[in-house]
This record gives structure tokens, C-alpha cells and sequence, in this order.
């Protein structure tokens, strides 16, 4: 089935990589933002019994989601016959839980309300934690993309002698895979967070990562207090600049800049967030994604 990929203003990098592997048409949706926030979003007129494909980069969601949503409606009262979401980050995934009572379990809410405007959704590496797959939030044809393949090799290509080295425990599942395909050894952290921008971790024993690079590994780097407290460890420890490489870098006020200032050397992150150091894309990988749901 052809599809029409639409591009939320800002996102028409990713949606040009996807039409070109798809082969298909694409447009930009319009986006209009009144005085006062709201927004007006217009999507071409011409998407009768089209499969619509709306591409759009959901970090800084509160100001993001909206839009999305609104394109979605807009494409099926032109007549689209389905409509799907590519949302490369899954923004709210982290709260997950109700650790006091009345707090909102955001990953059920949003991921609810995307379902309710989109017929399918892809996206890559949601951080999911108590939450399995990601089909148990998402009820509806959906597809995981995982990154870490093309973080190996970018490690592979840049790294001589790595030692790959996860910041948490919950980072081991997509630590020890990257390792093992760049057929280095990895060690995993201990991370005691104490508030928003208050993290400490502990270094195991680096028995294993005597004489390599350490390359710490990440799927987001947000207030990037858990890489910056890694990285001071690992220099104190006497190891060279740690290289950093994250799935999401959405680098929140002055992320970026506290990173650099601990010490780290390269700094690298997929395209899912748009920084400037994004150097690895994921299209390729947002189209076989695509292509299969179409497919099915
Ligand atoms: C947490 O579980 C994640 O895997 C990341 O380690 C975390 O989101 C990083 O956050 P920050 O950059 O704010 O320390």
C-alpha cells in the first residue's frame, strides 16, 4: 500500500528519509500558532482513501502533542483511510508508576490518547521499565526500533578499544547487546538518583575496562546529571574522556554544557531529537518499520 508521509513542521529531515525509502508522497502539514499558543494545522486537502503517515518529533511534547493530534483528525475529515503516527521519541514513558497516591501515570495516559487519534504507531526505543512492551500501553499495531545496531557500529567505526559502560542497572538490557556486536566487554553502574537534577553512581569494579576507552552508553540523556556523574567517575577513576552515546538526546536547559564541563569526549546521539549532536539517523530504520506496518 502507498503511503503519504506528512511532516510536522520542523520534521521534514526525517520525513524526506522515510519518502525516500518508501517511495511515496509527502507535504508538510501547516501549522498556525494564534497569540495566544493555540494552534490552527491544516494538512493538504488531497489525502481521500490515502494511508497517512504523520512524522512528527515529540520531545518538549507539551507544545508538540497537540499539533500531532490535530494533523491526525484533520487527515481523516479529508477522507485518509488510516493514519499512523512516526513519533521517533515516546514522550511521558518515564512515569510509569503512581509513586504517590494522585500523581497521573502519564505513559497510560498519553499513550491512550494516542491511540485514540492514530491507527498505528512507530517509534524507537521507548524507555520502558515496568512496562514490558510496548504494545501493553499502545493497544493497536505498533512497531519498536531499536537503535542499538547503529549505536554499535558507530562505536565500532569511531572507537579503538572501547570498554562499554552502561550509567544504571536498567541500562544493561541495551548495554551488554551493543557490546556484544561490537564484541567488546561492558560494565554496568549503580546510580542512586535523589531528585531531578541530583544523581550519584557508584563504579563497580573495572577490572575488565583496564587500558580500553570507556564509551558510556544511554537510551536518554535529559538533564544529563546521570552521564555527567558517570563520566566524573570514570576520570577520577584515571580513565581517558569517556566518549557519550545516547538513543535520545533531548539535553534539557544546560544538559549539554554540564556534560562537556565533566569531562566527556565525543558526544553523539541518534536524530530522534534534533541537537548538534546528532550523527546517527534513524530513517532507514523509521522506514523498514513503516513499510512492515503497511505490509501487515
Ligand atoms: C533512566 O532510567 C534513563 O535510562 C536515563 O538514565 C535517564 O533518563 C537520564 O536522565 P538524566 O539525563 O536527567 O540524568
Amino acid at each position: 500500500m502507498t503511503a503519504t508521509v506528512l511532516a510536522m513542521p520542523g520534521d521534514e529531515d526525517l520525513a524526506t528519509g522515510l519518502r525516500q525509502r518508501l517511495r511515496c508522497a509527502g507535504d508538510v502539514v501547516g501549522l498556525h500558532r494564534f497569540p495566544d499558543e493555540e494552534v490552527r494545522v491544516t494538512v493538504p486537502a488531497a489525502l481521500d482513501g490515502r494511508h497517512v503517515a504523520v512524522v512528527a518529533r515529540l520531545d518538549r511534547p507539551d507544545g508538540r502533542l497537540v499539533p500531532a493530534l490535530l494533523a491526525a483528525a484533520a487527515a481523516r475529515d479529508v477522507g485518509a483511510r488510516r493514519v499512523g503516527l512516526v513519533a521517533p521519541y515516546l514522550p511521558y514513558m518515564r512515569q510509569d508508576h503512581a509513586f504517590q497516591p494522585g500523581q497521573a501515570v502519564s505513559a497510560h495516559v498519553v499513550a491512550r490518547v494516542l491511540r485514540d487519534a492514530f491507527d498505528w504507531l512507530v517509534t524507537v526505543d521507548p524507555h520502558l521499565h515496568r512496562i514490558r512492551r510496548l504494545e501493553d500501553v499502545f493497544v493497536g499495531p505498533c512497531r519498536t526500533v531499536h537503535a542499538g545496531p547503529l549505536l554499535a557500529r558507530w562505536i565500532a567505526d569511531h572507537v579503538a578499544r572501547p570498554v562499554v559502560v552502561g550509567p544504571d542497572e536498567e541500562s544493561e538490557q541495551w548495554v551488554a547487546d551493543v557490546a556484544r556486536r561490537v564484541g567488546a566487554p561492558h560494565v554496568v553502574l549503580r546510580k542512586t538518583r535523589r531528585g531531578d537534577r541530583d544523581v550519584e553512581v557508584s563504579v563497580p569494579g573495572l577490572d575488565v575496562a583496564g587500558g580500553r576507552t570507556p564509551v558510556l552508553v544511554d537510551d536518554i540523556v535529559s538533564t544529563a546529571r546521570t552521564m555527567s556523574a558517570a563520566v566524573r567517575h570514570l576520570r577520577r577513576a584515571g580513565f581517558p574522556p569517556p566518549a557519550c552515546v545516547a538513543v535520545h538526546g533531548i539535553f534539557a536547559g544546560d544538559a549539554y554544557e554540564t556534560l562537556l564541563a565533566a569531562g566527556a569526549g565525543a558526544v553523539v546521539t541518534t536524530d530522534t531529537v534534533r541537537h548538534g549532536t546528532n550523527e546517527i539517523p534513524v530513517a532507514p530504520l523509521l522506514a523498514e518499520a513503516v513499510s512492515s506496518l503497511l505490509a501487515g
